[in-house]
């Protein structure tokens, strides 16, 4: 029923990171992730009666296409509850895998209270998507796939080579890399890796803002958290299972390991260079975590596996997971530039980049527009190769005399000025700025807004969705000095977090009031 995936070399990453990293490539499963093996394993396992009466869970995501499919081939009926708020794509995905979808709620827990009432009403079997001895024992078979598979990889390569070593050609794994949601996958790879060779490290990953494992295993009981960054939605666990909880902190899994957002985006581009596949933010986990492991332990000539677990991904993030990868890798530097305004000093400018010491230098972004009769600002992206280049390009810009200001670490720069330059308002007198961020979700914009109608006009508002996990607006107000206690009286009242920015250099270059 589920494919067995490749086990192979990302090649690239492994002569970066000088040690072996072999990609399970579970992203290539019929519905594109792992979830298929324990739905399968549960429903094969119920009896005659049970199977022929069908099956229900709620899901939006990759369980309830694993459910569907398994369904479809037993010939048995699969129910899908999913919340309404779930986007059409997902729901056309199980409808034509032949699943009976039911729209419910608005949150996945008022699904799932919904599915558990349709499981009485009639006679169904409810499917876990992790806390169920037999969905972990399907996700398990992932392990028993990849032992074998790297003593052929190993034994290949050491034929070829004429010597057996650890790392390179070796015929076994160091560790292996699992990203952990509610738990199924790591409890079902742990208990199998740890039976067979306890001497391979099984490493659980999780987001930094979904870790509800790993405070769980810190608290030594569940814990339930009150909100999950929804970038890796495969992963956004509230809470995390029974049974995956007692498995997870029962010692098998060695170490945990958190990884962020901008980690998770690069990882995805690491797994694009070597697969030319895009993975989605849960299946690049493992990745991003490899690669954290390796900087901190400074390992070399090791072999480690990370299942790519899921590529179930909305092409409109994209465009953030590109963005937030150079970001994450510091390939791209950003600079506020000034220069007189006078003929010739872009072309002297744009001579001095030529010029610059280290690599060849892309110009990724150049923004400009006059509003000051003697001097100009630009703003200014250039390509870089490493960390901490930014410093050196703007130093060798100031010592030739051009006033450069590095902006590569300025998140005001990064996500809104860069798309406003020139909008400096001789009008826009006592603007005071400030930036918000918020979780994103259905309908957060239209409620911002509805809160943000104080007395004060507004001045500037920037937001652009970037099909990222948090929504970022910048709005610009009038504040009349006499009114200042009564505007701080207001914020305190609004609820939302946010950043004064009025003070901020790459506002006073490029949006304030000359
Ligand atoms: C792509 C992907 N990765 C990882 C997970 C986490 O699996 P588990 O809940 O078994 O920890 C999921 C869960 O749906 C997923 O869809």
């Amino acid at each position: 029923m589920a494919s067995e995936t490749a086990l192979e070399p990302a090649r690239a990453l492994s002569r970066r990171l000088h040690n072996t990293v072999l990609l399970k490539r579970e992203d290539l499963q019929p519905v594109r992730s792992f979830k298929l093996r324990g739905a399968y394993n549960k429903m094969a396992l119920l009896s005659a009666d049970k199977l022929e009466k069908g099956v229900i869970c709620a899901s939006a995501g990759n369980h309830a296409q694993g459910v569907a499919l398994s369904a479809s081939r037993l010939g048995t009926r699969a129910v899908i509850v999913m919340p309404t708020t779930t986007p059409q794509v997902k729901v056309d995905a199980v409808r034509g895998l032949g699943g009976e979808v039911v729209l419910f709620g608005e949150s996945y827990s008022d699904a799932h209270a919904h599915a558990l009432t349709l499981e009485q009403q009639q006679g169904l079997t409810f499917v876990h998507p992790f806390d169920d001895p037999d969905v972990i024992a399907g996700q398990g078979t992932i392990a028993m796939e990849m032992l074998r598979q790297v003593q052929t990889l190993g034994a290949d390569k050491a034929a070829k080579s004429g010597h057996k070593t650890r790392g390179l050609g070796a015929t076994s794994l160091d560790a292996v890399f699992v990203a952990i949601g509610g738990g199924g996958l790591v409890s079902g790879v742990a208990n199998y890796i740890k039976a067979v060779d306890p001497r391979i490290r099984v490493i659980g990953v999780q987001m930094n803002d979904s870790s509800a494992m790993i405070q769980s295993i810190a608290a030594q009981e569940r814990i339930t958290l009150p909100d999950v960054g929804l970038f890796a939605d495969g992963t956004a666990v509230k809470q995390v299972g029974e049974e995956t909880f007692r498995i997870a902190s029962s010692g098998l899994v060695d170490a945990f390991i958190t990884v962020d957002t901008d980690a998770v985006c690069a990882a995805i581009k690491d797994i694009f260079v070597d697969t030319r596949s895009i993975v989605e933010p849960s299946g690049a986990m493992a990745v991003a975590a490899v690669k954290q492991y390796v900087a901190t332990h400074k390992t070399k000539g090791e072999t480690y596996a990370a299942v790519l677990c899921g590529a179930n991904m909305n092409f409109d993030r994209l465009r953030f997971v590109a963005e937030r990868a150079e970001v994450g890798e510091e390939r791209e530097a950003l600079f506020a530039i000034t220069m007189p305004e006078e003929r010739g000093s872009f072309k002297r400018f744009c001579e001095l980049i030529g010029q610059l010491p280290g690599p060849v230098r892309n110009v990724t972004e150049f923004n400009y527009r006059m509003s000051d009769a003697n001097r100009a600002h630009v703003f200014v992206g250039l390509s870089t190769q490493s960390k901490g280049e930014s410093v050196k390009i703007a130093a060798h810009f100031n010592k030739n005399g051009f006033e450069a200001l590095d902006l590569t670490h300025d998140e005001l720069a990064k996500t809104h000025v860069r798309h406003m330059v020139g909008g400096a308002s001789s009008l826009a007198l006592d603007e005071r700025l400030l930036r918000f961020v918020f979780p994103e979700r259905p309908g957060a914009l239209m409620k911002f807004l509805s809160l943000m109608r104080p007395g004060w006009n507004i001045s500037l508002f920037h937001y652009r969705n970037q099909g990222a996990d948090y929504g970022r607006i910048l709005v610009g107000l009038q504040v009349p000095a006499p009114d200042r206690l009564a505007f701080e009286g207001f914020l305190s009242t609004l609820g939302y977090p946010f950043v004064d920015e009025t003070d901020n250099p790459a506002y006073r270059l490029f949006l304030r009031t000359p």
